[in-house]
């Protein structure tokens, strides 16, 4: 038999799909830039149906046709260097898919590129990390429908699959569609962490609990509507102990400095193009480069004076509201990350369908979580939904919960703790509800010192104030 597909790349992720997609019943050939990497593939796991090839040429001609090829090399370069080497030994109709974390007008100029040679190309997303591409990542392919119909039944074997067993993939749309969809889920993933880590550190340092009690509690919530993968993960997180043999908390003794490989901040770029409000995730990519400025933090802590007084509350009761600003704010995220797609749809012309991307999350990616059925459910009652805000069950939890959301926000500004994730969301809820914002004297600023013009509330069309003319 033939190899049904092959895999370009065996870093972890591209052997761990390479071993998935066999797991499924295909044969699966494999290259690697450096040879010795696909044979430990090999020799590891003997009882695979995989075939090495150690040249790109016996590589491509390994495939069954029309071949299906998929990339799992760094974004960037190293991508557009495989695309080179593969392209002369392809025939036209052939697949390619890229399933790194690149950047989707990357993607739509290499679907167009490849298009003028007749090769289809795919960029999807695979998101759940590596135990994901092992076990079933959830994915989000874009590019030719025509294509995609051909990788398609592979995909759905390989994919996770959500409680109600539908796998977690759906064709996006097409060129970038996949990865842009992709882009905001890691945004979505940094808000989400960034949220969670707020929490965590209101816990320890506003109402002064332990790790382990953190643990607790953040094992608590695991168990109701905040159920998700990254707050599965962060319990078990704060139970860790320091493996180089202190008894101290692993998160102790890890450095306060958070990294990036630069997603977030494209989801942030990209709402700025389409003038999109994504406050969330922005503060989100914020707070971990303020992380990094790590010396300046410790130096600014010597001289930069603290709040003065002491907060006061219940610790009951303020744990249950840090609980339901995390719930409120999780959604605001949301709420903001689905707008940028609804505004990305028709600026990119892609049929972007809201409540199959929701559906498709459930499982195998990192912000898997209960509540995606609750999205789900919302553009299954209405796909034309303008803001999941509006939604009734997410309208409800904003009203049950704002109250607690204010008085955590307060309380954090109060004891100095800061909250940029909790306030930004708070702040969004209340633009979002307000018949009337500030930009009226915004308008009017605009117009005084650089003849902007202005519209009026009270007739139709365009107005200059003579402000230099005494009144
Ligand atoms: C996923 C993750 C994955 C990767 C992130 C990490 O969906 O499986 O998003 O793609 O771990 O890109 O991003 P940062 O390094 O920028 O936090």
């Amino acid at each position: 038999d033939k190899p049904q597909i092959g895999v370009v790349g065996m870093a972890v992720m591209g052997k761990n799909l390479a071993l998935n997609i066999e797991s499924r019943g295909y044969t699966v050939a494999i290259y690697n830039r450096t040879g010795s990497k696909t044979e430990k593939v090999v020799s590891d796991h003997p009882e695979k149906h995989l075939v090495p090839s150690y040249t790109i040429e016996d590589f491509v001609n390994s495939l069954e046709k029309p071949r299906r090829i998929m990339m799992m090399v760094k974004a960037g370069k190293p991508t557009d260097a495989v695309i080179a080497e593969l392209l002369p030994h392809l025939d036209k109709g052939d697949v390619l898919i890229d399933g790194g974390n690149t950047f989707f007008e990357d993607t739509m100029r290499r679907n167009a590129e490849l298009d003028n040679s007749g090769i289809n190309f795919i960029g999807t997303g695979v998101s759940g990390g590596e135990l994901g591409a092992l076990e079933g990542p959830s994915m989000m392919p874009g590019g030719q429908k025509e294509a995609y119909d051909l990788v398609a039944p592979i995909f759905e074997k390989m994919a996770a699959k959500a409680e109600d067993g539908a796998p977690c993939v759906t064709y996006i749309g097409p060129n970038g569609a996949g990865h842009y969809v992709k882009m905001i889920h890691n945004g979505i993933e940094y808000g989400d962490e960034e949220l969670i880590d707020e929490s965590y550190n209101l816990l320890r340092n506003m109402v002064g609990l332990s790790v382990d009690e953190i643990a607790d509690i953040f094992s608590e919530w695991n168990k109701g509507e905040l159920d998700s993968y990254l707050i599965d993960i962060t319990a078990d997180i704060l139970t860790r102990k320091d493996d180089l043999g202190s008894d101290k908390p692993i998160v102790d003794l890890i450095m306060d400095k958070g990294g990036n490989k630069g997603t977030g901040k494209w989801s942030s770029q990209n709402a700025l193009e389409l003038g999109v409000p994504q406050s969330l995730i922005t503060e989100s990519v914020y707070a971990r480069y303020i992380s990094v400025l790590k010396d300046e933090r410790v130096a600014a802590s010597k001289v930069l004076p603290k709040p003065e007084g002491k907060v006061s509350f219940d610790k009951d009761e303020v744990i249950e509201k840090i609980r339901q600003a995390l719930y409120f704010s999780k959604i605001m995220s949301y709420a903001q990350g689905f707008e940028q797609m609804k505004v990305a749809a028709k600026h990119y012309d892609w049929d972007l369908q809201f409540g199959e991307i929701a559906k498709i999350w459930r499982a195998g990616c990192i912000i898997r979580a209960r509540f995606l059925q609750n999205i789900t459910d919302a553009f299954d009652k209405d796909p034309e939904l303008d803001n999941l805000l509006l939604d009734d069950y997410f309208k409800d939890i904003a009203k049950k919960y704002q109250e607690s959301v204010r008085d955590i926000v307060g309380l954090a500004v109060k004891a100095g703790v800061p909250i940029p994730g909790f306030a930004s969301a708070i702040s969004y809820y209340d633009s979002y509800r307000s018949a009337v914002l500030p930009a009226n004297l915004l308008q009017a600023q605009r117009d005084y010192f650089g003849a902007h013009t202005y519209e009026r509330v009270d007739r139709e069309g365009t107005y200059h104030f003579p402000w230099y003319e005494e009144q």
